[in-house]
Order: structure tokens, then C-alpha cells, then sequence
């Protein structure tokens, strides 16, 4: 809950349709400040596609989404931004040829508080909101490389410290481990931890099931645009329709043990 004593975020009966197709169908959730809400699903599920209606990317056919109370559904991706929700995409997206540093500048200067006077020289505030976003994510002392030169690992890092740059208080992460390896995953995982305990309240799509129950407080499960599962991480491996639309048996009993043993 916030001050105002409502949720963060609440999605409204959202629907996007793409002609005929119901990509998200008929979907409510509500997300509390501080959580982390883990969104999976097979692929096709609308979960990209969610992720986009909240961030104003393309907007709802019907329903409404409130943040912080207020009504966002219509808001372009700039005001959506400065209300305070970033997020970073499924594939890498910086500016290739601009360093580690000036592409958390730009984003910096474009977030939230910083735009106070038009113009062209970044100001000592988004400065020092680059600077930190750098250092949350570890990428400090990499400042000089262009992004092009990162491995991948530090691309994701790169795309998620733009994010904090803009100083969110909601952030939305699609899939991103995706292609990393279990030790970068690992890497990956300390750092939204992180970012978690310094109270940014989080929304994570991920297929890496290992990462989703680790991270998330709760998961909420999507396939064919609606929900077929919402609830602790733990009741997933023993939720007969989770299991048998997107885990699969060997899936879950691993993520059981895990489970056991992880935590
Ligand atoms: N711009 C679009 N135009 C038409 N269909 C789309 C568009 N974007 C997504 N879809 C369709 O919507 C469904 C959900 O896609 P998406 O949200 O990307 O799924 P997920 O992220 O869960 O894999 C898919 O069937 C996809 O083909
Ligand atoms: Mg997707």
C-alpha cells in the first residue's frame, strides 16, 4: 500500500486486442508498494504485451490502469515514465555507440525530476542520479566503453541502470536473464535484490523459473491473455493447470526441490 493507502499499480479489467486476437483478456491485479510480483507464461502468453499497455508503449483496448491512484491508461511513454514507472525490454536496447556513461546520462536527463530547464547540458542533479544508477547495478569503472564493446551480462546491466536512472518507483523487467548463463543469472539476481530492498517496487516477466521464485513475493501465471495462477511462488509446483499449460513435470519437480533445499 502507499500513503494514499491504495495499491501502486492496479490493472482494471485490461484487454488489448489486435484484430481478433485477445492478447491480454478481461486481466485484474493489483501490485502493493514494495512487492516484487513475478509474471510468467508460455510464450505468446501477453505478458510483453501488459507490460506495454502499463507503459503506455501501446495502450489498452478497454480497462484502466491506476498508479498511485491515478488514472494512466491513456498517458503517452513520456508521462508514464515521469509518474514513475521505467522499464527495460526482452531484447538490449542503448545507444550503441555511446558510452556506458552517456547512455545512463541520457536517460537520466529524460527521467523524472531532471528536465527543469531546457537545454542541452545535463545538470549536476541527473549527474548524480547516473552516477548512482551505475554504481546499483555495478557497472561503475566501466563508464568509458562504448555499449556496443559489453558482453552481454553488462548489456542487461546497462538497459536496467537507464531504468533506475530515470528514478522509478515502479520498475518493469521483461525477461531479463534471458541468455545468461546460471552464474550471471546468479550475478543478476543479487543486483535485483538489491534494488529491491531499496524499496522500488518491482514487476519481473521472466522464464527462468529459478529467478521468478527466488525474487518474486508472488507470482501470477498467464496463458492465452488471462490468469491461470496467482499466489505464493510455492503453490505453483503443485498447481495441476500451471503444470501441465507451462511447467511440465520434470519442470516443477525440479523447481520443488529448489524450493526445499533454496531457501
Ligand atoms: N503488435 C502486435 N500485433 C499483432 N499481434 C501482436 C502484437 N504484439 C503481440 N501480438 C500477439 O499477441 C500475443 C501475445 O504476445 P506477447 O505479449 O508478446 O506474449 P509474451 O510476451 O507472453 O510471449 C501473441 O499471440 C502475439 O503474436
Ligand atoms: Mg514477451
Amino acid at each position: 500500500m502507499t500513503a494514499t493507502g491504495k495499491p501502486l499499480l492496479s490493472c482494471l479489467r485490461v484487454s488489448k486486442h489486435f484484430g481478433a486476437l485477445a492478447a491480454v483478456n478481461d486481466l485484474s491485479f493489483d501490485v502493493a508498494e514494495g512487492e516484487v510480483l513475478g509474471i510468467g507464461g508460455p510464450n505468446g502468453a501477453g505478458k510483453t504485451t501488459l507490460f506495454d499497455m502499463i507503459s503506455g508503449l501501446s495502450p489498452a483496448t478497454s480497462g484502466e490502469v491506476l498508479f498511485d491512484g491515478r488514472d494512466i491508461t491513456r498517458l503517452p511513454p513520456e508521462a508514464i515514465c515521469h509518474a514513475g514507472i521505467a522499464r527495460t525490454f526482452q531484447l538490449n536496447a542503448s545507444f550503441e555507440s555511446l558510452s556506458v556513461r552517456d547512455n545512463v546520462r541520457v536517460a537520466a536527463y529524460f527521467g523524472r525530476d531532471n528536465r527543469r530547464f531546457a537545454g542541452l547540458s545535463i545538470g549536476r542533479q541527473a549527474e548524480s542520479h547516473a552516477e548512482e544508477a551505475l554504481a546499483a547495478v555495478g557497472l561503475t569503472g566501466k563508464d568509458d566503453a562504448p555499449a556496443a564493446t559489453l558482453p552481454v551480462l553488462d548489456r542487461k546491466l546497462l538497459m536496467l541502470a537507464g531504468a533506475l536512472a530515470t528514478r522509478p518507483r515502479l520498475l518493469l523487467m521483461d525477461e531479463p536473464v534471458g541468455g545468461l548463463s546460471p552464474k550471471e543469472t546468479d550475478h543478476f539476481m543479487t543486483v535485483v535484490t538489491r534494488i529491491a530492498a531499496s524499496g522500488i517496487t518491482i514487476i519481473l516477466i521472466e522464464h527462468v523459473m529459478r529467478f521468478l521464485v527466488q525474487l518474486s513475493s508472488r507470482v501470477l501465471i498467464m496463458h492465452h491473455g488471462e490468469r491461470i495462477y496467482e499466489g505464493a511462488p510455492r503453490g505453483l509446483i503443485s498447481d495441476r493447470t500451471v503444470i501441465d499449460v507451462y511447467l511440465g513435470e520434470g519442470a516443477s519437480q525440479r523447481l520443488g526441490k529448489l524450493m526445499t533445499e533454496g531457501r
